[in-house]
């Protein structure tokens, strides 16, 4: 395998697919390294799961790289150059765990149509943010962008509001469900109290998306002083003591284990065995007398046998959202939208 190669299509494949569109500093960043035979020198020297353009831009970006509105790549290039030691040590240190609280306008329909209250039990929950989904406020609306509907926490509106537009029959959600456990699992649980993780989350974000860096930057402030209860470890085999802890300090809840922009991290044997371990632990519950559900919201060629049960066709490069296994419809990967099947 030619690495050089391979790290090249990567980049000319995330510039044309993924950064088309939503980032234009992404978009030139990625066609620059693309081509850049001695950039592509150095990235093709780091393990292979920390080569992903979110991470090297990141990390670029927090040692100086500045983005414009008219972005170039030498900007970036100079910045990996000549600094490349320092930022070799940040992409080594850190990883992308993008935390959108977008995600919680596409979950919140499935959360709502569930017998609550909810226990909730995210894996690869980063910061924690998605286990929240009772303290934003939600407003829907539909292709012309007329409002369908607008949901507040019990306490009144939040200054977090989820937009988030609407197709086909969805069944909107009447009330916030009441959430009586956060907790979950991940590699690398972030305490957004403790030094820069906070603006490390910022960082991650990418440059255009102003809103979502408002939003990221509203929602630490609403959640400070929430702990949640966040196993450190990994989800293949950390599910049941997360399950266990959320039974345990609610038993009467139904249990939702969820996961969003998660799974794709696995390697393919970790994929493959993911459905069997999420199903079973499920079906454990449900034996004990519990009430127990899966939600995963992933990339649709992710969780190929959960895509695969879908009504409808896949639109643009939408996540799958599911419940048990089961393909509900598509939703934007930042919950700006979402396509009920
Ligand atoms: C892109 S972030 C998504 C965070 C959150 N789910 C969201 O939607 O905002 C992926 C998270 O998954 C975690 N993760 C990746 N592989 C994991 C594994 N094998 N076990 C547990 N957590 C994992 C990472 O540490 C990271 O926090």
């Amino acid at each position: 395998m030619d690495d050089l190669a391979d790290v090249r299509d990567f980049y000319r494949d995330f510039a044309d697919r993924e950064a088309k569109g939503e980032s234009l500093t992404f978009q030139r960043w990625a066609a620059g390294v693309a081509q850049d035979p001695e950039v592509l020198e150095l990235l093709s020297g780091l393990p292979v799961p920390k080569r992903q353009p979110n991470l090297v831009f990141a990390a670029a970006r927090w040692h100086g790289a500045v983005t414009s509105a008219d972005p170039d790549y030498a900007d970036l290039r100079t910045v990996l150059l000549e600094d490349w030691p320092a930022v070799r040590e940040t992409i080594l240190a850190r990883s992308t765990q993008t935390n959108e609280v977008g995600r919680c306008a596409t979950l919140l329909p499935v959360l709502a149509g569930l017998e609550g209250p909810l226990a909730l039990v995210e894996v690869g929950a980063s910061a924690g943010l998605c286990l929240h989904p009772d303290r934003w406020s939600y407003r829907y609306v539909d292709a012309t962008g007329a409002q369908v509907a607008r949901l507040d926490p019990a306490g009144g509106a939040s200054p977090v509001v989820l937009d988030c537009t609407v197709r086909g029959p969805l069944p909107l959600p009447a009330a916030i469900p009441e959430i009586v456990h956060r907790g979950g699992v991940d590699l690398n649980p972030l305490d957004l109290a403790s030094g820069d993780t906070a603006d490390w989350l910022q960082t991650l974000v990418w440059p255009e998306h102003e809103d979502r860096r408002a939003r990221l930057a509203a929602a630490c402030r609403v959640v400070a002083g929430h702990p949640v209860d966040i196993i450190r470890g990994d989800l293949l085999t950390g599910l049941d003591e997360a399950v266990a802890r959320a039974r345990e300090a609610a038993p009467e809840a139904t249990v939702v284990i969820f996961h969003s922009a998660v799974i794709a991290y696995l390697d393919e044997g970790g994929r493959d065995r993911w459905p069997g371990i999420v199903g079973a632990v499920v079906q454990q519950v449900r034996d004990d007398g519990g009430r127990a559900h899966w939600i995963s919201n992933e990339g649709a060629r992710v969780l190929p046998s959960v895509s695969a049960t879908a009504g409808c066709a896949q639109t643009g490069p939408d996540f799958c959202l599911a419940l048990d296994a089961r393909a509900l419809g598509w939703s934007h990967a930042h919950g700006r939208h979402l396509t009920w099947c």
